[in-house]
């Protein structure tokens, strides 16, 4: 049997794409492995985000071409693939910079796959269109998605920030009509998933195409996804702060499914460079947001971007940014040194901040956020969470799951209880984990800390318990 194999570099979407790949390859008759000296077929699906992602496809792809020369020699052809976003921005020069490569296709036409192979045994073909077919009605339907899957909702990006590319390797904002969502999502909890993850680069701008004709908003989406017989959970993902709007909030407000998690990108905390960044919005009216979202669901879990070092940014700047985290309290976060990027208006700027200076602002703002994350981690302990079982754990006897705050927990348990949501007891929090046991039957979820009035676990993160006076 022929065998493929995919690695994906980058975002859940990406993540995502490489499966429904896998999937259609399966369809062609190729084994997924994970052994990359045993593939016929290689796809790397990459990153363009920052320089560092873009670069690292690059030594994969000469330690590739090495490989590749190895398998010939032995008569076993191999076939390189370049997808993602990448091959989207940089299209036919990846060919000049890496010669091992056959075959280049951009994030929206990939479910042309099976015949770029095809065509690729005579001659190196290079697909970036943005086609007018959805790819979505040429993917193979997924049959083995586990408890926990994704669905793309919702694709591109129309908000250009000044230092982003995603505009330009995914395309405009797409959303895909409600009817075709809903059919997916009833078969995936057919076949077993009961977490679905709403995916999209701005998925709350969501606005597909409802049965009625009219558009859904996202909030509207999440109310009737949550009727789907065998779907427990639900969650989405990214969300831009000016797109949170009344329907989705009261959407955390209303629907039990919808988990207390809320990964928000911010970037900044200061309004001269969220205005650099043409974000579109200031310092507090995300926090306004936050409050807004808070009073909905008060247990709620945050999560964010951050971007140290735009072009122009200052040490007041960047207190800023600080000032913003103490005071709204992340249960986790993801930050990064800012990365000038090709095509995009930030690149264009004069102003650009030292490296030194770059690592010692990501230095500090790391420590802030990892000491919030951990606060909020070890806040758990001693309480009872809802777990979704989703696979065997790290060790015999264990069970990973997930906390409705996103925490990874490994529980003594049995495998059998993977696929239901089950009442933990947290014993103990490590650097990346919880660990836990089932509670006894019956016994009832704690209540936050403080009682019903006061913020869950999100009251646990130093910030959000005594608000910083600024
Ligand atoms: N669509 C999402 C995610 C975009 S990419 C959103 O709007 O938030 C994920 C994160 O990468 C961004 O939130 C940003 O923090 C970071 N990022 C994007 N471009 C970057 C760049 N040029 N340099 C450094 N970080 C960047
Ligand atoms: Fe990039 Fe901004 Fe669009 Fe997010 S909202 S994908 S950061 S341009
Ligand atoms: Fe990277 Fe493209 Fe996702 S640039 S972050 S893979 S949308």
């Amino acid at each position: 049997m022929k065998k493929a194999f995919v690695k994906s570099y980058g975002c859940q979407m990406n993540v995502y794409d490489a499966s429904r790949m896998v999937d259609l390859l399966g369809r062609e008759g190729f084994a997924e492995t994970g052994a990359v000296e045993e593939a016929d077929v290689v796809v790397l699906n990459t990153c363009h985000i920052r320089e560092k992602a873009a670069e690292k496809v690059y030594s994969e792809l000469g330690r590739l071409r090495v490989l590749k020369g190895e398998r010939a020699e032995a008569g076993r052809p191999t076939t390189i693939v370049v997808a993602g976003c990448v091959a989207q921005a940089e299209g036919r020069e990846i060919l000049a910079r890496a010669p091992g490569v056959d075959v280049v296709v951009g994030p929206q036409s990939y479910h042309r796959l099976p015949r770029l192979l095809e065509a690729a045994a005579s001659a190196k073909v290079v697909d970036t269109e943005f086609p007018l077919e959805d790819k979505f009605d040429h993917l193979p339907a997924r049959r083995t998605p586990g408890v926990s899957a994704f669905l793309t909702v919702q694709e591109g990006c129309d908000k250009f920030c000044a230092f982003c590319v995603v505009p330009y390797t995914r395309g405009a904002e797409v959303s895909r009509p409600a009817a075709r969502i809903l059919a997916e999502a009833e078969r995936l909890a057919g076949a077993g998933a009961r977490e679905l993850t709403l995916i999209g680069q701005n998925v709350n701008a969501y606005h597909g195409e409802g049965p009625d004709g009219a558009p859904w908003s996202l909030g509207r989406l999440l109310h009737r996804l949550a009727a789907v017989p065998g779907l427990l959970r639900l969650r989405y993902t990214t969300s831009h702060p000016r797109d949170m709007d009344d329907a989705l909030i009261a959407a955390h407000r209303d629907l039990p499914a919808l988990m207390p998690y809320l990964h928000l990108p911010v970037q900044s905390g200061s309004d001269r460079i969220l205005a650099a960044m043409n974000r579109r919005h200031d310092a507090d009216t995300y926090r306004r947001l936050i409050d807004r979202v808070r009073a909905a669901r008060a247990d709620i879990a945050l999560s964010s971007d951050f971007i140290v070092g735009f072009p122009g940014e200052t040490d007041a700047d960047h207190a800023a940014t600080l000032r913003l985290v103490e005071e709204t309290g992340f249960a986790s976060a993801y930050s990064f040194k800012y990365s000038p990027r090709p095509g995009t208006p930030a690149a264009e700027s004069g102003d650009a901040v030292p490296e030194d200076v770059k690592r010692a602002r990501l230095a500090e703002l790391q420590d802030l956020l990892e000491g919030q994350r951990q606060a909020f981690n070890r806040a758990a302990v001693g309480r009872t969470v809802e777990v979704l079982m989703e696979k065997p754990g790290r060790h015999p006897g264990q069970v990973a799951g997930k906390s409705p705050y996103l925490q990874a927990v490994q529980v003594e348990a049995d495998p059998a209880a993977i696929g239901t949501v089950v009442p933990v007891r947290i014993l103990r929090a490590g650097a990346n984990s919880l660990f836990g046991e089932v509670a006894a039957a019956g016994t009832a979820a704690a209540p936050p800390p403080g009682g019903p009035a006061a913020a869950g676990p999100a009251a646990a993160t130093p910030a959000a318990a005594t608000p910083a006076a600024a």
